[in-house]
């Protein structure tokens, strides 16, 4: 599950680099992928839908590095993207626009000439005055516009409720039982092209059973598509499966997962579009930190490390859990931390009352699934740079990207003459 991180000789590595000899190289904290974990990643999701005609569509919100696109581009990988920054880096990597789906709820006029200009595979559009505009923009451009329509099926995916999308209380999509008049409204505007169905329910899913009923629901949805004469040849099924982030998780595997979708959507005979994020990169990362000091406060006492919030929000955001484990483990007597950030804030926190191994200040730890939604939302916040990446494949590493410095981020500051 947290595939090629391991300890040797009390040393955490990934594949055959020790973490502790990275961070001699590079100050902490940084994030550090393994480079085959991802590619093992993406080619359990080929193999789990090797029986249907798939295209895997990588979430590049999850982690936008150009490393990681380029590596997954090299293996074959479509993009899912939600802006025009993502577009761009995702052709950059060397993904081909005909692999290419544009997601989002407020795609602007210039991203969506932008995509159009580029030939995508297609929108998956989520309301009617984005269906217009579309329309409209590929008219004046002279293009025919493929779309899929995101369909709401209201379904409850038992996940967090800031990431929960598949409800009719949520901004995405059109509700399932509207969506067949919607359909009939797109196929008579002038250059779109009708082709799929889109759906995602949302993410970190521990459970198939949700999915089994959206899946059933689309299934259906696109048999009535099809007598109203829609010509339905794709179904995007979106994201969502989920990862471990505790260690006695068991999360559904892409192979039950791929079950499903044959066994409910199989008989449609349509291209499939899956649209995974965490599921490749999740448990591929690490933040590697180093205890600053050790603080012990009235009641509890706080492992204060140089990571901040501002370099991993989810914690402070959807009191999510993350693994930390001591990157060099030979103290075998315990404590209990609260484990917290720099920056000025309570919600500064990775964790309350940890059990670690008695830790002094320089020691160096590792809050693991890291690889997704990790970097991608830091933030500068308290003037700190950015967390460097670093991706390791066998006995090497690379800096993926570095730590901007201070002179550059405070010039892009302008001050008026008149200050
Ligand atoms: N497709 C669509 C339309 C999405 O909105 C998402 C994620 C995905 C695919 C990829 O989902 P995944 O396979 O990664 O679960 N920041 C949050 C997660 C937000 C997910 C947003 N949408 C977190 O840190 O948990």
């Amino acid at each position: 599950t947290q595939a090629h991180i391991f300890y040797k000789e009390n040393a955490m590595y990934m594949e055959n680099v020790s973490i502790t000899a990275i961070a001699q190289d590079i100050p902490t904290p940084f994030y550090c992928y393994s480079y085959s974990s991802i590619s093992e990643s993406y080619l359990d999701y080929e193999q789990a839908f090797s029986q249907l005609d798939t295209l895997i569509c990588y979430a590049v919100k999850a982690n936008s590095n150009q490393a990681i696109l380029t590596s997954l581009a090299k293996l074959g990988a479509g993009a899912d993207v939600v802006s025009e920054g993502e577009i761009r880096r995702a052709l950059k990597a060397g993904i081909p626009a005909n692999k290419i789906v544009f997601s989002g709820v407020a795609k602007t006029h210039s991203e969506i000439s932008y995509a159009l200009n580029h030939d995508i595979l297609q929108f998956n559009v989520e309301s009617e005055p984005e269906l217009q505009l579309i329309s409209e923009l590929a008219t004046a451009q002279d293009k025919i516009a493929c779309i899929s329509i995101r369909v709401n099926p209201n379904v409850n995916a038992n996940t967090h409720a800031k990431i929960t999308t598949g409800k009719s209380e949520n901004k995405f999509g059109i509700p399932i039982t509207k969506a067949r008049d919607v359909y009939q409204y797109a196929a008579s505007l002038p250059s779109i092209k009708v082709q799929g169905v889109d759906v995602h329910i949302g993410s970190q899913l521990t459970d198939l059973a949700p999915f089994k009923q959206a899946f059933g629901m689309v299934a259906e949805f696109v048999s009535v598509l099809r007598k109203d004469g829609h010509d339905i040849s794709i179904i995007d099924i979106g994201g969502g499966l989920g990862i471990n982030y505790a260690e006695d998780e068991t999360p559904p595997n892409k192979n039950d997962y791929a079950q499903i979708v044959k066994q409910q959507l199989g008989h449609l005979q349509c291209k499939i579009i899956v649209e995974p994020g965490r599921s490749i990169v999740g448990n591929s990362g690490i933040l590697v930190s180093k205890v600053v000091y050790v603080k012990k406060g009235e009641e509890r006492q706080f492992l204060i490390i140089d990571a901040g919030m501002n370099d991993l929000i989810r914690p402070s955001m959807y009191d999510a859990y993350h693994q930390i484990k001591p990157i060099n483990s030979h103290n075998d007597k315990n404590a209990y931390y609260d484990v917290v950030g720099p920056v000025c804030e309570t919600g500064d926190t990775f964790s309350k009352n940890r059990q670690l191994p008695i830790m002094q200040a320089t020691d160096l730890v590792a809050i693991l699934s890291c690889g997704a939604y990790g970097s991608v939302m830091s933030s500068t916040y308290n003037t700190r740079m950015a967390a460097p990446e670093v991706m390791v494949k066998d006995d090497q590493y690379t800096i993926i990207r570095s730590r901007p410095c201070y002179e550059e981020v405070i010039k892009q500051d302008i001050i008026p003459d008149w200050v």
